[in-house]
């Protein structure tokens, strides 16, 4: 079956065209096929506020839903000219309804829909939770308009769940899924969220504990701005600690510690927004008390500060993981989210998953995979297939169906 899923739940528009065959709900031997995995990343515009706003994001996605849904289409071979004339006036008055709250949307799908013909997609997935609402939203109506319009069944998906089972496509090889071992302890790290669920099997899970304020890649955003690097912060902070420590001659060397919040506590639970504060004043202190005005040594605390505030959130990210992977005798530790495509964290969770002999096995997705993107929404909506909701007539009733929610819980 060929699945067309769209991922809008923060600031990347992401569309992919996945042929999936075989494989049951709990898994199972499954061939997949990426025709196109597409995203258009806002980083530019969030850039210069040093964040997301979820108003903007929304007007970012209605501008590029239709242009990524055509290099999307085009790049699987599936966008073919409509010579029918089908598209009619009772359509676009439907249409004009799904998209009541996205009218630059629908002034760039009507004229799509009326050149190209229904493509060849048996299925169409969609995140419709956790994330920025106004985000989310602009993705489902846009979702439900081609539904509705092509007459293709929609499966709703959750994008927790969507980074963990991204891990199931076994790229570049075409040879069917990774056999994970399950139980799983997954490790969600993203912008939005820091969770730790136990992974029964496909379908069913079990959060043991999450953040109690800011999420992981949050901090690194957030600690970024404070020493004046620019948006996304995750990437720039490891990019900074990844430099040569040798470089750093004594000269120039600060002591730094932050504090690893919650390291020590018996639950599952992180909280990062105490080390944002932390970091915040020992910043401004290194600056009252360092020479900034001279640019190699402000360079040189910047490397100090950036590798010791990655190595207090993966500290937090490690301990607690392998904490719940040992009481629930996990046999796989599996990360996703923007933050799992860390570096160095990957790193320390392999030394550790190896050195303790503990037989876990690590999975990670493919770099392009940890941060949102479609392909991670499609093999979500193959796997739960069978809870598709197919267009019905009554076009209230349809809508109905299928609601963004910011707040969905992975169960
Ligand atoms: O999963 P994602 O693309 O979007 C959300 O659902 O939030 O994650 C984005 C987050 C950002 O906070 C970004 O700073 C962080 O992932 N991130 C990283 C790295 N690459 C992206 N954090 C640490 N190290 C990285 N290499
Ligand atoms: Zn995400």
């Amino acid at each position: 079956m060929k699945i067309l899923a769209i991922e809008t739940s923060c600031d990347d528009t992401g569309i992919a065209i996945l042929s999936a065959r075989g494989g049951s709900a709990s898994g199972g031997e499954a061939d997949f096929c990426v025709l196109s995995n597409i995203v258009a990343s806002q980083i530019k515009v969030h850039q210069k506020y040093g964040g997301v706003y979820p108003a903007m994001a929304k007007r970012e996605h209605q501008k590029n839903l239709v242009p990524v849904l055509i290099k999307a289409l085009k790049e699987s071979n599936l966008l073919k000219t409509d010579l029918s004339g089908n598209f009619t006036n009772v359509k676009k008055s439907d249409i004009s309804k799904i998209l009541e709250r996205e009218p630059e949307l629908e002034k760039k799908l009507t004229p799509f829909l009326k050149k190209y013909e229904k493509p060849d997609i048996d299925l169409i997935a969609i995140t419709n939770g956790p994330g920025l609402e106004p985000c989310l939203w602009v993705g489902v109506n846009f979702a439900k308009a081609l539904s509705y319009f092509w007459d293709i069944p929609i499966v709703p998906v959750n994008h927790i769940e969507s980074h963990i089972l991204v891990n199931y496509l076994d790229l570049p090889a075409q040879a069917g899924n990774k056999n994970i071992k399950l139980p799983a302890i997954a490790l969600v790290v993203s912008g939005g969220h820091t969770q730790i669920i136990l992974m029964k099997k496909i379908g069913e899970y079990e959060v043991l504990g999450e953040t109690r304020d800011d999420a992981a890649g949050e901090c690194f955003d957030k600690a970024a701005k404070i020493l004046g690097l620019g948006y996304p912060g995750g990437p720039i902070i490891a990019k900074l600690a990844d430099r040569d420590p040798i470089s750093i001659i004594n000269r120039d060397r600060v002591s730094i510690q932050l504090p690893r919040p919650m390291i020590n506590s018996k639950d599952y639970d992180f909280s990062f927004s105490g080390l944002k504060t932390a970091i915040f004043y020992v910043w401004k202190k290194i600056k009252l008390t360092s020479n900034f005005s001279d640019r190699s040594t402000r360079e040189l605390i910047q490397i100090q500060m950036a590798k010791e505030i990655q190595q207090a959130i993966i500290d937090v990210l490690l301990k607690k993981t392998l904490k719940a992977a040992k009481d629930y005798k996990a046999k796989s530790i599996i990360l996703g989210g923007g933050v799992s495509a860390n570096q160095e964290l990957r790193k320390q969770f392999a030394w550790y998953c190896e050195s303790q002999r503990s037989n876990l096995n690590l999975i990670f997705p493919e770099l392009n995979l940890s941060t949102d993107n479609g392909l991670m929404t499609a093999i979500t909506g193959f796997y739960h297939r069978r809870q598709k909701i197919t267009p019905s007539a009554s076009l209230g009733r349809f809508l109905r169906k299928i609601e963004a929610d910011g707040n969905l819980r992975i169960k």
